[in-house]
C-alpha cells in the first residue's frame, strides 16, 4: 500500500516543510524556476513553475511514481495487457490511434487490421454525407446529425464538434441527445425535418436505459413522419461494442460501426464514437485529431518522467489531493470553443478515479479522485473566481489556451490571453493590503497548457494528456480507472423505481424514498388525467 512506502513517507515529511511556504517566497528565492518548471514538448507548452514546489518536491514525486513501477505500468497499457483487473481486459485507447504501421496485439490477435477497417467505413460513410452522396429516404440531403448517447457515448464527440465547429462544414447541423429528460427531446427535434435527419444510436454496451428508451421515441416520432418503416434504413445507425444487441433492436447490420470491449466509454472519442465529429469536419482533419492524440501517446510512453507533461501534472495533483488536502481541482479554458472541456475532464477523472477498493480488493486510506470542475474563462473570472482569490478552500487550477485565435479580432484575443496570465499572476501572488477585505492572500497554485493554436490536432493532443494524467494518478493509488461498478446501483433502483411508477410493481424502499414515491404518484395520476383530456 502506498502510504505505507518509504517515498510516501518521505513526501509527507516534505509536505511538513513546504505546507506554509509562499509561492511568492519560492520566486523570490528562485527566480529562475519559471524557465526550469517548464515542458515545451509535443507542440505543448507547459508552464508548472506557479506550484508549491520545489525541485526536491518533483523529485520525490518522481521516486513515488518509480516505486508504483510506472514505467511498467505504462508499457502494460500500450501492450494491451489485462490493466482492467476488474473486468479481465486491456484498455488500448491508444491502438486507435496508432498510427505507426506497429501491430498491437490483444491475447495474441493484431487488433490494428480490425481498427483501419472500421475508420474506414467511417471515413466512407462521412464522405458519402458530406458530399451529398448519401441521401435520405425521399432523395433529400443529410443536413442533421443527431448521436443518441450520455456519458462517454456523448461528452467526448459533442466537446470535439463544439471545440472544431470553426473547421466543420456548416451546413450538416450536429446534435446530442443524451438526457431521458423530455425537454432536451423537445429541444433536439424541434424544427428537424426528418427526411434530412440521420441519427446515430452510440451505446457501447447497447443496453444503457437512457440512450434505448430515446431511441425508441426517436424512432416513433420517425415513423409517425416518414410513415414507412423502410425508411429506417437510411436514417438509422448504431455506434457499439455490442453488435448483436444492435441488430437485435433492428439496426440493419450494415448500418452498425463496430468498436471493442477493450475501449473504455470516457476514452471512446478516437473510435467510431468520433463518427459525429469526423462528418462535421471530414476525414482528413479527422486524421489529424488522431495524430494529435498519437503525438501525446508518443510523449507520455517514451519521454522521462522529469520532461514528461502528464505524469507531472499527475503528480502535482496527487501532492495536492493526498499532502494538501486540496477536495477539487479546477479546469478553465480560456477559449470559448472548449467550453465543453470541464464537463468532459469531470467524466474522465472522476468515474475513472473515484474508487474505494484498490486492485487487489482493499480499502484504500487515502483519497482517490478529485472533484473536478470548471467553465470558460473571462465568464468564470465574474461568476466563482472570488472564492479562488479570497475564499478559505485551497483549488489547485489548470489554465487552457492558444497563443494565437480562430476568429478575428486577434487584438480581442490579446485581451483573453492578457486575462488568463493575469489570474494565474493573482491567485500565486496575491497583494498586500492594509485595508483586510482588500488583501488577496495569493499562495494559490496553477498550471498554465498552451498551445499555438486550437486545431485538430492540438484538441487531439490535450484530450489525451488529461487521459494519460488519469491513468498515472490510477496507478500510483492502485485503483482500476478503467471501471465503474459505482453507477451500477443506482440505474438498478431507477428501474425497480420506474416499474413501480407505471406498473405499480411495490418494491422496499427507505421510508423517505417512499413518500417520495407516492407523493410522486399523485402528481403523475393528475398529468395522466390531463394527458387524456389533451388528447
Ligand atoms: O453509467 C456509466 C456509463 O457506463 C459510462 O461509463 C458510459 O460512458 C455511459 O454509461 C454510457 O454507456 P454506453 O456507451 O454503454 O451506453
Amino acid at each position: 500500500m502506498i502510504v505505507e512506502m518509504e517515498e510516501w513517507g518521505r513526501l509527507k515529511e516534505h509536505y511538513e516543510k513546504m505546507k506554509n511556504v509562499h509561492i511568492r517566497e519560492l520566486f523570490q528565492k528562485d527566480p529562475d524556476r519559471a524557465k526550469r518548471f517548464r515542458i515545451e514538448d509535443a507542440g505543448i507548452y507547459f508552464d508548472y513553475s506557479k506550484n508549491i514546489i520545489t525541485d526536491e518536491t518533483i523529485r520525490l514525486l518522481i521516486d513515488l511514481a518509480n516505486a508504483c513501477s510506472l514505467k511498467e505500468r505504462i508499457e502494460d497499457m500500450f501492450e494491451g495487457r489485462t490493466v482492467n483487473v476488474t473486468e479481465g481486459r486491456p484498455a488500448l485507447h491508444t491502438a486507435l490511434r496508432n498510427m505507426s504501421e506497429n501491430p498491437v496485439y490483444v491475447e495474441g490477435k493484431d487488433v490494428m487490421p480490425e481498427i483501419k477497417s472500421v475508420l474506414k467505413k467511417m471515413m466512407d460513410f462521412s464522405e458519402r454525407i458530406r458530399s451529398g452522396e448519401k441521401r435520405g429516404y425521399t432523395g433529400k440531403r443529410i443536413r442533421n446529425v443527431v448521436n443518441i448517447g450520455i456519458g462517454g457515448s456523448h461528452l467526448g464527440p459533442s466537446l470535439a464538434c463544439k471545440a472544431l465547429y470553426f473547421y466543420s462544414k456548416k451546413d450538416i447541423k450536429v446534435s446530442f441527445l443524451s438526457n431521458i429528460d423530455p425537454s432536451q427531446f423537445v429541444d433536439v427535434l424541434s424544427e428537424k425535418n426528418w427526411e434530412e435527419t440521420i441519427f446515430l444510436i452510440t451505446s457501447k454496451t447497447f443496453t444503457t436505459f437512457e440512450t434505448l428508451e430515446n431511441a425508441k421515441k426517436v424512432i416513433s416520432w420517425f415513423l409517425e413522419r416518414a410513415g414507412k418503416k423502410d425508411a429506417l434504413k437510411d436514417h438509422f445507425y448504431a455506434i457499439t461494442a455490442n453488435k448483436e444487441k444492435a441488430v437485435e433492436f433492428g439496426i440493419p447490420e450494415e448500418n452498425v460501426f463496430l468498436f471493442w470491449e477493450w475501449v473504455g466509454g470516457r476514452y471512446s472519442l478516437t473510435s467510431a464514437v468520433g463518427l459525429p465529429v469526423m462528418i462535421a469536419i471530414g476525414k482528413e482533419k479527422f486524421l489529424d485529431m488522431l495524430y494529435g492524440f498519437y503525438s501525446m501517446d508518443n510523449h507520455f510512453r517514451y519521454t522521462p518522467f522529469e520532461k514528461n507533461i502528464p505524469v507531472i501534472l499527475a503528480l502535482i495533483s496527487i501532492w495536492y489531493n493526498n499532502f494538501f488536502g486540496a477536495e477539487t481541482h479546477a479546469i478553465i479554458p480560456y477559449d470559448y470553443c472548449l467550453r465543453e472541456f470541464p464537463s468532459y475532464v469531470q467524466q474522465l477523472e472522476m468515474e475513472s478515479c473515484g474508487k474505494c477498493v484498490d486492485n487487489e480488493g482493499k480499502d484504500v486510506p487515502y483519497k482517490t479522485g478529485q472533484i473536478i470542475w470548471g467553465g470558460v474563462g473571462t465568464d468564470c473570472q465574474h461568476s466563482f473566481f472570488q472564492l479562488l482569490h479570497q475564499g478559505k478552500r485551497f483549488v489547485p487550477v489548470d489554465f487552457i489556451g492558444f497563443f494565437t485565435p480562430l476568429n478575428r479580432p486577434y487584438d480581442q484575443h490579446k485581451k483573453l490571453l492578457a486575462n488568463m496570465f493575469a489570474q494565474s499572476e493573482a491567485l500565486a501572488f496575491g497583494k498586500d493590503d492594509p485595508v483586510p477585505y482588500r488583501r488577496i492572500p495569493g499562495g494559490r497554485p496553477s498550471n498554465i497548457i498552451l498551445q499555438e493554436k486550437l486545431t485538430p490536432s492540438s484538441l487531439g493532443r490535450l484530450i489525451s494528456l488529461y487521459e494519460h494524467k488519469v491513468f498515472v494518478q490510477s496507478v500510483i493509488w492502485n485503483i482500476n480507472p478503467f471501471d465503474q461498478f459505482g453507477v451500477e446501483l443506482g440505474k438498478r433502483i431507477a428501474k425497480e423505481i420506474t416499474d413501480e411508477l407505471f406498473e405499480g410493481k411495490r418494491k422496499e424502499h427507505d421510508p423517505s424514498t417512499r413518500l417520495l414515491i407516492e407523493k410522486a404518484k399523485s402528481y403523475i395520476s393528475k398529468q395522466e388525467v390531463l394527458e387524456k383530456e389533451d388528447s
